[in-house]
């Protein structure tokens, strides 16, 4: 079976970077449980179900779509599969998982409509007014400056194209977060959470407008509390021979103080919109 068409991006300006690790790459065993945990390419929570939710009421069968961050490739082909959208562009900065979503691309025989490039973080290596819908999720947490984010996806969305997508949030001055925020910092990792306010003046500040929001904390706090249940039952053989005692021990700590934070909503969870105006 064919590849799908795989490009190598040449943009080079790291702006708007955020360390995941010094070079913004996930750890090859991290993704393997991540995706154990949420489901066969997926690194976010909810799986295709999730997608179509965020999608609800838009019409994919004519448009050409930018999966931003697409990961494993999981969103780009329930797009494809479920939502029947024209042509999926997947884009990431990371050729680890890219090659994952490319063997998940040919698996479902999608290779004709999508297309996946990898390049760095900073200006996407598209042209202006290339995409109708643009998809990001849980992405943005990973970069510092958002405004330049949202700049450039206004750029690349035609006009009156669309952004939707699902992020991490947090409640600012909460102490329902700290556990969670200590436990990123003691292992080395610097998110960059912000909060509903500032995540919709960054938006706004980029030339995006009707940016709208929906709490979706009820359903992460669950999807969270039967990921703990699962690493605690069904998946627990499994994340011990991949991980050792001690790292099995790392991840579900990972996993329970994300729950707590989750459910004392120190931590959110939120679907958002936004569009380009039809002037530029
Ligand atoms: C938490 S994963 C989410 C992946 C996918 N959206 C999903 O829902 O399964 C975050 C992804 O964003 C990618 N990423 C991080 N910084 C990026 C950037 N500046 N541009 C594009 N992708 C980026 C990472 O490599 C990773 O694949």
């Amino acid at each position: 079976m064919a590849a799908a068409c795989r490009v190598q991006s040449t943009s080079s300006n790291t702006r708007y970077v955020g360390p995941m690790s010094a070079e913004n790459r996930y750890d090859r065993s991290n993704v393997d449980n991540m995706e154990m945990l949420y489901g066969r390419g997926f690194l976010s929570g909810g799986g295709a179900d999730e997608v179509a939710l965020i999608f609800d009421g838009i019409d994919l069968r004519d448009a050409d779509v930018l999966d931003l961050g697409c990961g494993l490739g999981g969103a780009t082909v329930a797009m494809l599969t479920r939502l029947d959208a024209k042509h999926v562009t997947g884009f990431d900065v990371d050729a680890g998982n890219l090659e994952r979503a490319e063997e998940l691309v040919a698996e479902t025989g999608m290779q004709s409509r999508a297309t996946l490039v990898e390049g760095t973080a900073g200006p996407l290596p598209f042209e202006t007014d290339s995409f109708d819908c643009v998809y990001v999720n849980a992405v943005s947490c990973h970069l510092e400056a958002l405004a330049e984010f949202f700049a450039e996806i206004r750029r690349v969305l035609r006009p009156e194209g669309v952004l939707v997508g699902s992020e991490w949030l947090v409640r600012e001055d909460n102490a329902a977060f700290q556990g969670w925020d200590d436990l990123l910092r003691e292992r080395g990792l610097s998110f960059h959470f912000v909060d509903k306010a500032t995540f919709v003046a960054a938006a706004e500040e980029a030339g995006l407008i009707d940016v709208s929001l929906v709490d979706r904390t009820a359903a992460f706090t669950e999807f969270s509390r039967e990921s703990l249940e699962c690493t605690d039952t069904e998946l627990r053989e499994a994340l011990l021979d991949s991980l050792g005692e001690v790292g099995f021990d790392a991840f579900r700590k990972w996993c329970e103080v994300r729950y707590v934070a989750l459910r004392d909503r120190g931590l959110l969870q939120s679907h958002f919109r936004a569009c380009k105006p039809n002037h530029q």
